[in-house]
Formats: structure tokens, C-alpha cells, sequence
């Protein structure tokens, strides 16, 4: 019998939200701890209010976190024409 395929990790940006990734996942702390283990759905803060870090807690509503300037296009390009990811 032919081994499965590995369930690929979907990781989706939410508009003006969370990282939401769908897969089997751990997430682990700076030493290497298991914070979190998960088959399901996650979402990972990106606007960095949460009180929950690294997970989201909602606090993007409240805070109205807008992604516009740093949302990277297909081609990785800032979508405001800025260079999307750390500097080279
Ligand atoms: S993205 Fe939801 S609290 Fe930061």
C-alpha cells in the first residue's frame, strides 16, 4: 500500500487579521516547547496587539489593524509598491 501524501500546511492571510493556518501543526516556544499542537485550524497574530501572542485573540478588531501597505502580492511585492519581508 502506497503511503498517504503528508496533508499540506495552508497558511492563508486574513484580510486586516490573523495567519490562519489549516494542517497539521506545533507551535513551539523559543526553547523549543510545545505551546500548541493542532490538526485543525489555528490563527496566528500578525498585527501584534494580542494578549495571546502568538495566537490571535481578537484584538485586531478593536484595534483596527489594516494590512493594506504590507500585504505581498503573487510576485512578493509589497502591494503599496514597498519591498515585502526583511530588508536585503
Ligand atoms: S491578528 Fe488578531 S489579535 Fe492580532
Amino acid at each position: 500500500m502506497p503511503d498517504q501524501p503528508a496533508t499540506p500546511v495552508r497558511i492563508t492571510l486574513v484580510k486586516d487579521g490573523p495567519l490562519r493556518v489549516r494542517g497539521p501543526v506545533e507551535v513551539r516556544d523559543h526553547r523549543n516547547r510545545l505551546i500548541r499542537e493542532s490538526d485543525g485550524l489555528l490563527l496566528l497574530c500578525r498585527c501584534g496587539g494580542s494578549a495571546n501572542k502568538p495566537f490571535c485573540d481578537g484584538t485586531h478588531l478593536r484595534i483596527g489593524f489594516c494590512d493594506d501597505a504590507s500585504t505581498p502580492d503573487a510576485d512578493g511585492d509589497a502591494t503599496d509598491g514597498a519591498q515585502a519581508g526583511p530588508p536585503a
